[in-house]
């Protein structure tokens, strides 16, 4: 299943990852992929202020992961400066993937170990200064249902 959205405006990508952030259960995994500024860490502030995480959500480019608190635990990961695959493990990912939190990982589609996983992943491309098409796709039925309910306006 695929579904793409255009938003015009920052406000409008974090009302779509809020949306998100509502939906998403227990072991939800988010892969997002897209050039630099063109949208993904404002998503994922969405997906945190969804999931009522209280606290300022940044981008954890120097730190691979922040860990905030919500509805659920939320696992946000940012892989631009990550060298090797094998870093991810001494960080013990597994058990972030794997676990009852959500986990949203920045630059997913670099990293060979996210292809194959049950996910829904996100695709973000500059369609101007303020515009960005946002695509979802997944394979599993559980993102099938978030992602039919998305709402092109949202
Ligand atoms: N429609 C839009 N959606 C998201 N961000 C937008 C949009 N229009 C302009 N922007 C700007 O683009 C930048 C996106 O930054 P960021 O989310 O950090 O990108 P990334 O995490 O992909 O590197 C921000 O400066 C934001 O204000
Ligand atoms: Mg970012």
């Amino acid at each position: 299943m695929k579904r793409a959205i255009v938003t015009r405006g920052e406000k409008e990508t974090e009302n779509l990852g809020r949306f998100w952030g509502e939906q998403l259960f227990p072991g939800a995994v988010l892969l997002l992929a897209g050039e630099l500024g063109s949208g993904k860490t404002v998503f994922a502030r969405g997906v945190g202020l969804g999931l009522g995480v209280g606290a300022p959500i940044t981008s954890p480019t120097f730190t691979l992961l922040n860990v905030h608190r919500g509805r659920l635990p939320f696992y946000h990961f940012d892989l631009y400066r990550l060298a090797a695959e094998e870093e991810l493990w001494e960080l013990g990912v597994e058990e972030y993937l794997y676990g009852e939190g959500v986990c949203l990982v920045e630059w997913a589609d670099r990293f060979p170990c996210f292809f194959d996983l049950p996910a829904a992943r996100v695709s973000f491309r500059r369609e101007g200064p303020a515009a960005r098409r946002i695509t979802f796709t997944s394979d599993d039925a559980r993102y099938q249902e978030i992602i039919g309910a998305l709402n092109p306006g949202s």
